[in-house]
């Protein structure tokens, strides 16, 4: 469906043309002074300047072809040339009904035919996830969501790292402990057990003391490097130990990232690409890409105009072991080969901003790209309230499920002083805990435009004023529960009417809905999305706190307001599952 915004820039663009101007100066946005129009057009003044005309002469020529239009209930020129456009409640209701009919609520269908891949969560096999984590798995969660819904075909990978020197450094340590010796017997020709050696529990405790070790002796930092190459050659012990990794961590991840409501259509990660790597390198090497650098294979990648110095990418060290980069890069072969993607977007800390150029950059040099945009969406930190990175109190990182039972205990506090499910079931109460806790990290990870870092108060988050998850969720939870009375004494619900000021905005900011879908996935901002559900949620409320609903006597307006009513739930709920946001049941 064309959104309401894009059919009026049809009409007034229409207008333009007609007085010999191009159809583009018809843009129509909404209002920035909702006070005085719903909605202006801004181009007789660029038509004005390109013409070398007077704005105010060109708007009005357009603006007598509007009046002659019967959507509109007011056409008016305002300072210099600015086109103010009023529609008739008749037309706007119109809309609302044809929205109401509409399944999908007026989505966008921008991804049409298109692939992309987003790479996100990004965790790493044997290490706890961290906030960092999260923030990728949150916001790139929304991001499929979102692209999902506006008609793309999403391919979403979790792109694991499992295949760097941590690896090395967690087998030479259990190689010590002589935990698992059948795995380091050469001798041995398999099969190896099915049985991991190790626990999930275990590695989290082995890998931690093997970084240390490697980290204070230098020897046995060796060790781990010699362990990594042979298992990146594909020793037999050693690549038996790593499924086992593998299999151990992902149980574990996937565990958590389900508790999160955030699914991945493919677990591949470093290691999957590693056959591969040495074709690529043979084909990179036999094109001349490739250079020597003291021992190592790099591909430079600086450019003329370069304001900072752009290193260039390492594909090989000089001791033979592939990095981070020929893996990313090993990855883009995969993808071009099995998805073919229009766009791969890479939901990563700003951090690695860095890598992310030396990595485009070499794949386009290359041409490995195929015709797949590469783009890193780079999200800021979360802090303490320090300012500093988000630490437990010990100082430690903070790992994501410590986090999330964090706040499913503060949500629960929450309820309980609000009077929210006391006379309910256990096992309900702590599900709502549940959905609001979650939906109140995530909310207030997504609230902010992804570059910024936030700081990280839960007593902040879960409150049930204000623009926070909590409050969207009751707002809708309220909604339900006045749709379930009504129907429960059987009131009829109807399209929606315009009697009054509320009735009227409520319904253009549900016709906003496609422009926010549109902006939030032009700018991969999943904040665009928040801001309209807390509006929208807003907009209701006034609109509720105004009139009858199912106290109204005349039963065609409840009927039409109900049908209000069931026209934002779907909308809010829509949003809210965009932002990977549950809605309980009851509060
Ligand atoms: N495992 C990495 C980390 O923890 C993130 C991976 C991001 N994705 C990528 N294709 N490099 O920092």
């Amino acid at each position: 469906m064309t959104s309401l915004i894009e059919q009026l820039s049809q009409i007034v663009g229409d207008a333009f043309v007609s007085e010999g101007l191009p159809a583009a100066m018809g843009a129509v946005q909404p209002s920035d002074r909702p006070d005085l129009a719903q909605f202006q057009c801004n181009g007789a003044l660029a038509a004005a300047k390109a013409a070398k005309a007077n704005p105010r002469a060109i708007a009005e020529k357009v603006v007598a072809r509007l009046k002659a239009n019967e959507l509109f209930g007011k056409v008016e020129i305002a300072g210099p040339g600015f086109i103010n456009l009023n529609l008739t409640d008749n037309a706007i209701a119109a809309w609302g009904s044809d929205l109401a009919r509409d399944e999908s609520l007026g989505a966008p269908e921008t991804g049409k035919g298109k692939t992309a891949v987003i790479d996100f969560g990004g965790a790493n096999v044997a290490k706890p996830m961290h906030v960092g984590h999260l923030r990728s798995s949150v916001i790139g969660d929304s991001l499929q969501r979102l692209f999902r819904a506006n008609g793309w075909n999403v391919i979403s990978d979790v792109h694991l790292g499992d295949w760097g020197l941590q690896m090395g450094q967690l087998i030479s340590e259990i190689g010590r402990r002589g935990i698992a010796p059948l795995y380091f017997d050469v001798n041995f020709t398999g099969p190896y057990p099915e049985q991991s050696p190790v626990t999930m529990d275990d590695l989290e405790e082995i890998y931690p003391a093997a970084s240390a070790a490697c980290k204070a002796d230098p020897e046995r930092l060796e060790e781990a490097r010699k362990a990594t190459a042979e298992l990146q050659a594909g020793r037999p012990g050693y690549r038996a130990l790593w499924e086992h990794f593998f299999s151990v961590s992902k149980v574990g991840l996937e565990r958590e990232w389900g508790s999160l409501g955030i699914h991945f259509d493919l677990w591949k990660g470093e290691a999957s690409v590693n056959h591969l790597m040495t074709p690529m390198i043979d084909d990179l090497k036999s094109r001349h890409i490739t250079e020597e650098s003291d021992g190592a294979l790099v591909i430079r990648v600086a450019q003329d105009g370069d304001k900072k110095e752009m290193p260039p990418l390492i594909l090989v060290k000089s001791d033979g072991a592939v990095l981070y980069g020929s893996t990313d890069l090993a990855t883009i072969v995969d993808r071009v080969q099995e998805q073919n993607p229009d766009l791969i977007l890479y939901v990563v800390d700003l951090g690695q901003h860095l890598h992310f150029q030396q990595v485009f950059r070499a794949a386009e040099k290359a041409g490995l790209n195929g015709k797949a945009l590469l783009e890193h969406v780079g999200f800021g930190t979360v802090n303490g309230p320090d300012g500093k990175r988000f630490r437990t109190r010990a100082g430690g990182t903070m790992k994501l499920y410590d986090l999330i039972e964090m706040a499913k205990s503060e949500a629960d506090k929450r309820l309980s002083e609000s009077g929210i499910g006391l006379n309910y079931e256990a096992e309900e109460r702590a599900d709502i805990a549940r959905i609001v806790g979650i939906g109140a990290i995530k909310f207030a990870d997504l609230v902010n435009y992804r570059t910024s870092d936030y700081i990280f108060d839960l007593e902040r988050f879960t409150r049930f004023e204000g623009k926070t998850g909590p409050y969207l969720q009751y707002a809708a939870v309220r909604i339900q529960s006045i749709l379930r009375r009504a129907e429960e004494a059987g009131y009829t619900v109807s399209a929606p009417v315009i009697r009054s000021p509320q009735e009227r905005n409520l319904i253009l900011q549900l016709l906003a809905l496609h422009d926010a879908m549109v902006t939030a996935e032009e700018r991969r901002a999943p904040n665009v999305l928040c801001d309209y559900a807390f509006t929208l949620a807003q907009t209701f409320s006034s609109f509720y706190s105004e009139h009858h609903i199912l106290s109204e006597s005349d039963v065609e307006l409840r009927a039409a307001r109900l049908g209000l009513c069931k026209l934002t739930l779907a909308t809010l709920s829509k949003v809210l599952g965009l932002l990977g946001i549950e809605v309980p049941a009851r509060m």
